[in-house]
């Protein structure tokens, strides 16, 4: 069979203007346009506000890990040594290596997990074990928050509640916490990032200089 494809003549001409109109919005020579891509690992809510349990946060980028260093209560009462694991979605940590700091969409994980001392070959150390005591997220929604982040805790891997904007969550981070409420001179890898891009906190400059 012999296929042909007819073109009417008018159909040749959109065809020519299709193409002067692309060239036409990007000259040879000119710089590419960038676009700022939405990010990978969105915030998501039911629809009444809660936040949805970020399934894959253990594959995302991790921060760092503080021990005994978490105020969740529920880490507090295990009477116990508690790690805590901090995550970030992996499209917010490369925008934090550009910038020094925090995109919209950002969802930052902190994981409380029971520390243990007695168990297979371990004399003296911890180490982190299966049990996680506590789940809390600080997610940066501006269009959605007033104060452009908010916190919430997690019961259960499905939804989080909201933290209510006068619980001590947010009075500790707006005022001791390195970069845009988030402690970031306990991330390693961020810590000389910021520095370098001059994002560090007035209050944590000050207290940097106090504790010297
Ligand atoms: C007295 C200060 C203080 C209070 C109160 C506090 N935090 Fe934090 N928070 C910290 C410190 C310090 C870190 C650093 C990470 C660590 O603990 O290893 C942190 C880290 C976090 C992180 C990891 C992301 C980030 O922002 O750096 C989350 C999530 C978090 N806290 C949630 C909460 C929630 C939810 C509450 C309220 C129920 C709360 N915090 C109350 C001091 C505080």
């Amino acid at each position: 069979m012999d296929l042909k494809i007819v073109l009417p003549a008018g159909g040749l001409l959109l065809v020519l203007c299709l193409a002067a109109a692309s060239r036409s919005q990007s000259p040879a020579g000119s710089a590419p346009v960038l676009v700022k891509a939405e990010l990978p690992n969105p915030p998501a809510y039911t629809q009444d506000g809660r936040l949805l349990f970020p399934a894959h946060y253990r594959e995302w980028v991790y921060l760092s890990t503080g021990v005994d260093m978490s105020y969740n209560p529920k880490a507090i009462a295990t009477g116990h040594t508690v790690f805590d694991n901090v995550f970030v979605n992996p499209g917010a940590y490369t925008r934090f290596l550009q910038a020094g700091t925090w995109p919209d969409k950002t969802v930052l994980v902190l994981e409380a997990r029971m520390g243990m001392d007695r168990g297979s070959i371990n004399q003296q150390g911890h180490y982190q074990g299966t049990q996680v005591v506590g789940v809390e997220v600080h997610v940066k929604d501006e269009a959605r928050f007033s104060g452009k982040w908010a916190f919430f805790d997690f019961d259960d891997e499905v939804s989080g509640s909201l933290f209510p904007k006068d619980a001590a969550c947010y009075s500790c981070h707006a005022d001791h916490a390195a970069v845009d409420t988030t402690f970031v001179q306990f991330y390693p890898t961020l810590l000389p990032i910021a520095r370098q891009k001059k994002t560090l906190s007035e209050s944590y400059l000050k207290e940097e200089a106090a504790a010297k």
